[in-house]
């Protein structure tokens, strides 16, 4: 991803291995700083993971595979490393894909180094070519909504939704993204916004109250969102709010897809009712920007995704094409 630094353009990813150190973009602190932090063992990257220094599907399953090479480098026994990582967040699969894959790797006796970076540099490339396919459905004059942040902090390079929207946008077609803010962490106004802004991309934050508004208005021409875990009938569960944003764009006739690469599916799941969905602390919605806006004694429920069932999916942007949700079958995403 193409960001401005100090003064310098610079093309990065969300995350990286140096040496023996795992890096991560600090994705706690964007829009206002950017900074890299750096995780030597498999507690740390567990931590970072945790605490959503690095999240998003991909990243999330980008980190699980670097942790398993730190494992391996720091003589940490491999199946332990396993569970610790996979006990971090329960939702996105690409995490349990991730470390399963070099959970297989190791079992061939493979350098989990390399491994880990043969993985995410495949992940990257599926990701680019989401973006080819999705920028086909993009017209000229197009204007998006996407929720959440499904773009290269979230996938490790160029996104999932906003992959085609760079495409679309790098091929010269004027395009306008209306980004949810999505509450409670601020993931659309904090980091869609700041990848849209390095990128040029021209864009507005609304509140996630509003999409509605803008649907039934003819403001929003089609609807792009990441996934964070896609069943086998084509059910997804992605960020709290994405539910209402389908049945709204079903309502008005506006076209809905989600965009995920092979990582993000969970074939073994027929349905998208099974998909184990976090619920996070209380006070992350209590608080904003670490002041109270409720009273004292109030208490808050904070589920971190929903469950989108396939009937409002116009279709699935997947590096390998874009399929209708019941066309889904794992040999076609190898
Ligand atoms: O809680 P987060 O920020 O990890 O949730 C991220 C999302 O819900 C994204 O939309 C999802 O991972 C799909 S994009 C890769």
């Amino acid at each position: 991803m193409k960001v401005r630094c100090d003064g310098r353009d610079m093309d990065t990813r969300a995350l990286w291995m140096d040496g023996d150190v795992v890096k991560f973009i600090d994705q706690k602190i964007l829009p206002h700083r950017f900074e890299i932090l750096g995780a030597s063992t498999v507690e740390e990257v567990a931590i970072f993971i945790e605490d959503m220094t690095v999240r998003g599907a991909p990243s999330i399953g980008a980190a699980g595979a670097y942790g398993m090479a730190v494992a391996q480098i720091t003589g940490m026994d491999i199946q332990e490393a396993a569970l610790r990582l996979k006990r971090t967040r329960p939702t996105a699969f690409d995490l349990f894909y991730g470390v399963d894959s070099m959970l297989a790797a190791a079992s061939q006796g493979r350098d989990l180094v390399a491994a880990a970076e043969e993985y995410v540099t495949g992940i990257a490339e599926k990701c680019r070519k989401i973006g080819e396919h999705g920028n086909a459905l993009i017209k000229d004059g197009f204007r998006i909504l996407t929720h959440c942040n499904a773009g290269a902090l979230a996938t490790i390079d160029y996104g999932t939704a906003l992959s085609p929207i760079r495409a679309a946008h790098r091929a010269g077609k004027k395009i306008h993204v209306f980004a949810d803010e999505t509450r409670p962490r601020l993931q659309g106004a904090a980091l869609t916004s700041w990848e849209l802004v390095q990128e040029g991309i021209p864009h507005d934050i609304i509140p996630d109250n509003a999409a509605g508004h803008f649907m039934q208005r003819g403001e929003i021409d089609m609807v792009i969102v990441g996934a964070d875990r896609i069943a086998a009938n084509g059910d997804f569960a992605n960020k709290i709010g994405t539910y209402e944003k389908a049945v709204c764009a079903k309502e008005n006739e506006i076209p809905f897809y989600t965009a995920a690469p092979v990582s993000t599916f969970d074939f073994s799941l027929e349905s998208g009712m099974d998909i184990p969905i976090e619920e996070r602390g209380q006070d992350e919605v209590r608080y904003v920007n670490g002041k109270l806006i409720c009273p004292e004694k109030a208490t808050a429920r904070n589920p971190a995704f929903d469950m989108t069932p396939a009937r409002y999916v116009t279709g699935i942007i997947t590096e390998a094409g874009i399929f209708r949700p019941g066309e889904l079958e794992r040999e076609k995403l190898q």
